[in-house]
Parts: C-alpha cells; structure tokens; sequence
C-alpha cells in the first residue's frame, strides 16, 4: 500500500475525465489498480500518464486497441522514460503518417469534387475513396458462408 495512490476521483479530476472513463479504460486493460482492505481501488500516479497517453492517442485518431497495443509496450515496474516512449511509440508514427498523407490527398481533391459534384462511384475518389473492394469489380464481395453461396451472390 502507497499513500500516495490516488481514488479514482482522484484520479479522475486530475486527468480531467469522468470516473466512468476510468472504469472503462481499467476495464479495456490500459491502466491497472489494486484494492485497498476495504475494497477500494487505489491507482499508482504513473496511471495518470497512461490515461493522458490514451486521451492524447484517441484525439488524434488511433484505435483504443492500437493505444493499449503501445501501453503494454511500456514497463510498469518504473517511472516511463523517453526512451521508453519513444521506442513503444514508433508505430504510430508510420500510422499517422499515413492518415496525414490520406487527409492531404482528400483536401486536395475536395477542391474539384466541390465544382465537380458528380459523386460518380467510378471516378470520384471522394466519394468512395477507400474503396478496397471495388477493385473487384461490381456485386457483393463480402459474405461469410459457403463457396457456392458466395459465388451466386457475386455474380449478383
Ligand atoms: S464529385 Fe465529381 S469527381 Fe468527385
């Protein structure tokens, strides 16, 4: 037992969330507590720099998935340092990248397509712009089921 652990009004008010956000976030696995005698959740202070990771990485896009991926890069014996950081942090530099140039290309095309206004689902890359599967050709292209069943519904 710390004295210095927090409640999770506590730590709620100083991460600036609501207590539900802290349920949730210990409940997803980003952040750990223990219980008190009494059975009362106690959080470490180092919990506060995992929910602002969190918030931080939810604001700019990335999955609650991909952000607890990072977190349990992140040792949770020590304080977290900047090696530490920037090494469990790397991907998603590439990932935000990718999001910037994808963002990039939309503003850019935005300007035609506002003259343009066609929304053609061929050519206008707006309009359908991550359209992975279009590539296949027309019909349905997603189907969890037999072989036969997905062929009659592809040629649909
Ligand atoms: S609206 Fe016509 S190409 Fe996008």
């Amino acid at each position: 037992m710390k004295p210095n652990d927090l409640s999770v009004g506590e730590v709620a008010a100083r991460a600036g969330v609501p207590v539900s956000t802290v349920h949730f976030y210990e409940a997803e696995g980003l952040i750990e507590s223990w219980r008190t005698p009494a059975n009362h959740r106690r959080y470490d202070r180092r919990e506060l720099r995992r929910i602002a990771i969190a918030r931080m990485a939810q604001s700019a896009g990335i999955s609650l998935a991909e952000v607890k991926e990072v977190l349990d890069r992140l040792p949770r014996e020590r304080a977290v340092g900047k090696a530490d950081w920037a090494k469990a942090a790397a991907p998603w530099k590439a990932l935000l990248d990718e999001r910037i140039e994808m963002l990039e290309r939309l503003r850019d095309q935005m300007g035609y397509c506002i003259g343009c206004g066609c929304l053609s689902l061929e050519n206008c890359p707006l309009y359908n712009a991550e359209d992975a599967l279009g590539r296949n050709g027309p019909g349905a292209r997603r189907w969890i089921g037999a072989d036969d069943e997905r062929v009659a519904l592809e040629s649909d």
